[in-house]
């Protein structure tokens, strides 16, 4: 992490930075807690550097907020975390690599676990370790067909868990593949094999403390998913993906959470160009000036991650009378825009 007095000499040199709001994640939390209520625990997703927002503080500040546990990818993403002084559960949605039971086992983390061999290796690990239960969650494939036991696999796992006396099974997990498309068959599928799965682990004895399904989608539009524990990333952030039925967008409604952006991508203008009408900007010509215009340049690229398919796609009228382009892409064979300014290390944070 940049510290501020660095961020601020590259926004004087580089005037393109990404600010990211802790209250708006606090707050986003805090909406998402509401929303389900008490009864349900929420896993907040901190996955990939928490979406680019910085896994750490964000982490940090879910923590103060309340958050008890956090979803991370993967051991490489917990790791930080844990060093970071951060004490919430940490759930390793995707597993682990053989040789990384050891140091789970020591930093304390929760892995999902669907293969033999992961409750094998845990289980020695934990037993070395003189852990007495380690807490696992097993994940279920239910139709998504990413990570998790099939129900014809399960069997097999569930012995395998009942003979793990230094493990102990806390939850039972699995994810669903369309939550957001409203009439998606797969949704109910995902849900039958889900109580399926539940049959067979409560009659092999297994009790676990949290059962979760729900991703942000699914915490918007599907109550009957969410049991006891839910996994919103997105939403944190301050999105979710529109909801559709019949292939028709259904936003809207009871089909919407308040949830505000947390990221800011701020820049300055660089250059204030005026043109005649029928004038053609940017690569290719690709835009032509309906009107006399008035064309503010900003120095934002694609090496920013400004998405090259909104190329002079984005016009505003602001105020009435003036079009403002979003982004000229010109800039991006310009100056600065090579490398190490770019909007990774000009990410500021305010509180
Ligand atoms: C297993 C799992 N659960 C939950 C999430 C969070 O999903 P979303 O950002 O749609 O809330 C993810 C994200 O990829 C995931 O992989």
């Amino acid at each position: 992490m940049t510290t501020t007095a660095e961020t601020l000499s590259r926004i004087a040199t580089r005037p393109t930075w990404a600010e990211v709001s802790l209250s708006a994640l606090r707050q986003n939390f805090r909406t998402v807690r509401k929303h389900v209520g008490a009864g349900v625990t929420v896993c907040a997703v901190v996955k990939a550097d928490a979406y680019g927002h910085g896994a750490v503080e964000c982490s940090r500040a879910l923590e103060a907020e309340g958050a008890t546990w956090l979803g991370v990818t993967s051991l490489d993403e917990a790791i930080p975390l844990r060093e970071a002084g951060i004490e919430a559960g940490i759930l390793l949605m995707t597993g682990f690599w053989r040789g990384e039971e050891n140091e789970i086992v020591r930093l304390g983390l929760t892995p999902t676990v669907w293969e033999p061999w992961h409750i094998e290796s845990l289980e020695k690990a934990a037993a070395a370790s003189h852990v007495p239960r380690h807490p696992v969650h097993l994940k279920v494939d239910t139709g998504m067909g990413r990570l998790g036991v099939s129900l014809d696999g399960l069997p097999a796992v569930l012995a395998a868990l009942k003979t793990a006396k230094h493990l102990v099974p806390e939850g039972v997990s699995t994810h669903l593949a369309s939550s957001e498309i409203m009439d998606a068959p797969s949704v109910a599928d995902q849900q039958r094999r889900f109580e399926e799965a539940e049959r067979m682990w409560r009659s092999a004895g297994l009790e676990p403390s949290f059962v979760h399904i729900a991703n942000t989608g699914a915490v918007i539009s599907r109550r009957e998913t969410w049991n006891n524990m839910v996994r919103p990333g997105v939403a944190l952030y301050g999105y979710y993906l529109p909801f559709q039925r019949a292939g028709r967008e259904v936003s809207g409604g009871t089909l919407r959470l308040p949830v505000k952006p947390v990221l800011t991508w701020k820049t300055r203008i660089l250059s204030l160009r005026d043109f005649a009408a029928n004038q053609a900007l940017g690569y290719g010509g690709t835009y032509v000036t309906k009107a006399p215009a008035h064309v503010a340049v900003l120095p934002v690229g694609y090496a920013d991650g400004y998405n090259r398919q909104n190329s002079l796609q984005h016009l505003q009228t602001r105020p009435p009378k003036v079009q403002q382009l979003d982004c000229f892409h010109g800039w991006s064979t310009g100056p600065g825009c090579h490398g190490a300014q770019s909007s990774p290390g000009a990410r500021g944070v305010t509180e």
